[in-house]
This record gives C-alpha cells, structure tokens and sequence, in this order.
C-alpha cells in the first residue's frame, strides 16, 4: 500500500493535530462547516464571545472573496489563479467561481494545514476544460510554491495570474517579513497580473487587541490584526481597482451581501490590484 493513494491520505490524517486549535479548521466552524475539533470551537465560540457578530463577519469576508473572484474572472479577464491559503473547502471555491464566468479557468490551491488536503479533492473537480491542483506548502516559502511541478502544470507564469491572499496574510507575524513575502509573488507574475488579498483589523475595536488575538495563541499561527495603511502596503506599485483598499461589505456589494450585527463591521479589509 506504500505510495498508493490510500497511504497518502493515512499519512494525511496521521498528521492532523486535533488537540490545538487550527486556523482553517476555526473558520471552517465558524462557516458553519463539520471539518473541525473540540479544540477549533473552543476558540471560535471565544472569539464570538468577544464579539457577537463574528460568524456573520467570517460569512461577509468569504462572500467578499466570491465577489472580487468573479470581478477578476470577468472584468479583468483572469484565467488562471494561484490561490494561497485555500481553506477548507466550502461552497463557492475560487475555482467554482471563477470557472462560472470562465470555464477554462485554471486554479492552483496552495495551503500549508493538511486537512485541506484530506479534503482536496472538492476542489479538483470543475468544468472538464478547466484545471486545477492542490499542494500543501507554507507560504512563507514563496520558491517553494513557485516552482512546485503541480503549480507550475496549472499556471503559466507568462501569462497574467491572480495571486490570491484572502484571510491568510494576518497569520504571518511581521518577523516573517509578511510585505517582501507578497513581493514576491508579485514579482512573479507578468503585467496585468491581479493581487486579490483580504487582512483581518482591529481598527473598529482596538481595545479588544490582546483578548481577540488571544483563541489563536494556542493554535498552529498566531493572529496579527494590521491597520488600513499596513494593508494597503501589500499593494505599493499596482493599481488599485475602484473602490480602493476599503472594509470587506463595503467592497462591490452586491444583493447578497447580509448585515452584520453589532457594530455593523467585519473586521477585515480587501482590495484588488493591477500590476502595471
Ligand atoms: C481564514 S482561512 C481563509 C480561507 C480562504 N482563503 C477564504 O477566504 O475563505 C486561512 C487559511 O490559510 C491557511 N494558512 C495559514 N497560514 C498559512 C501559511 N503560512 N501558508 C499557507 N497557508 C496558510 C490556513 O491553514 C487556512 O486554511
């Protein structure tokens, strides 16, 4: 059985830790997902606590990320994605939605947590004219990723590509150097490539600061809010597509978009970019 597909997904699941808390795992409990632990919900329930509209908040982050990759595969006419940070599979993947608008669409997952690798296989169906492939890798190793053979049979660096950082960047700590990270990934893409990145903030609840970051300290990454000018460095040097840098609701809203209770706020911003 060693080196068949079932020993590849026993080592998988032999890897998982449900005794901390993880990151994909936290969001996908509080999506509303049955992929979590005991550990996962202890720290989401934390996070409600503190703040009560934080599954609505989570819901309105991935609901951004629909929106902006149906603009990227219509408007900006993007055809391939390199989609760092993946999560566990929901409803509406990148590649769901971006192969609506284009089913020739290519889509390359990375994400560093092996649950979503386990679960890898929702996001490798998709139009048959299509592709798409999975690996686990750790962003902080942009060479890594960027020369990986799967990443590479999907997604033609020559050609324009959005790179897409949605609800990842803020598990890197400023040691890790998070802005020459994302320059490099923009470095390697050609013009007219996209940036699509989203970043947690505390700017509508700064008090809150220790005690929000505090469920994540246990986990695999530790959580780092970053203001509104800290997130709009990630995109120096491209061209921000209108309405800028702004809160994840605000950003193209469309009709589907629910109100958050509470303060009204989700706690993250977004934004899309053009390289010139
Ligand atoms: C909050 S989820 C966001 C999922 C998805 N992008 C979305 O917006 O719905 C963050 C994901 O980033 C992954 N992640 C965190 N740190 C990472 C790293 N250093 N390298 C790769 N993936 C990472 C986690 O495992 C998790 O699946």
């Amino acid at each position: 059985m060693s080196g068949s597909p079932e020993s590849a997904a026993a080592d998988l699941l032999a890897r998982i830790n449900t005794k901390i808390p993880h990151a994909a795992r936290i969001y996908d409990y509080l999506l509303g997902g049955k992929d979590n632990y005991a550990a996962d919900r202890e720290a989401a329930e934390q996070l409600i606590k503190l703040s009560p509209g934080t599954r609505e908040g989570v819901r309105a982050h991935r609901d951004f990320l629909r929106r902006a990759v149906h603009h990227l595969a219509v408007k900006e006419e993007m055809a391939q994605f390199l989609d760092i940070g993946t999560g566990i599979p929901t409803q509406g993947n990148t590649h769901e939605v971006a192969q609506q608008a284009n089913a020739r669409a290519r889509v390359a997952y990375v994400d560093n947590d092996p649950i979503v690798l386990v679960h890898g296989r929702a996001l490798l169906t998709g139009s048959p004219t299509g592709r798409t492939s999975v690996i686990e890798a750790d962003l902080r190793e942009p060479k890594t990723i960027l020369s990986h053979p799967q990443v590479r049979e999907v997604v033609d660096f020559d050609r324009p590509v959005a790179v897409v950082l949605v609800g990842v960047m803020h598990f890197i700590t400023d040691d890790e150097a998070p802005y020459d990270l994302v320059e490099q990934y923009k470095a390697a893409v050609p013009s007219g490539s996209c940036l699509l990145l989203s970043h947690i903030t505390l700017d509508f609840a700064p008090d809150l600061s220790e005690k929000f970051t505090k469920p994540y300290d246990k986990s695999t990454a530790p959580m780092v809010p970053r203001t509104k000018a800290q997130v709009e460095r990630f995109f120096e040097g491209w061209q921000l597509v209108d309405p800028g840098v702004v809160e994840v609701v605000q950003w193209r809203p469309d009709r589907y978009q629910e109100p958050i209770p509470g303060d009204g706020h989700a706690w993250a911003y977004g934004g899309v970019a053009v390289k010139p």
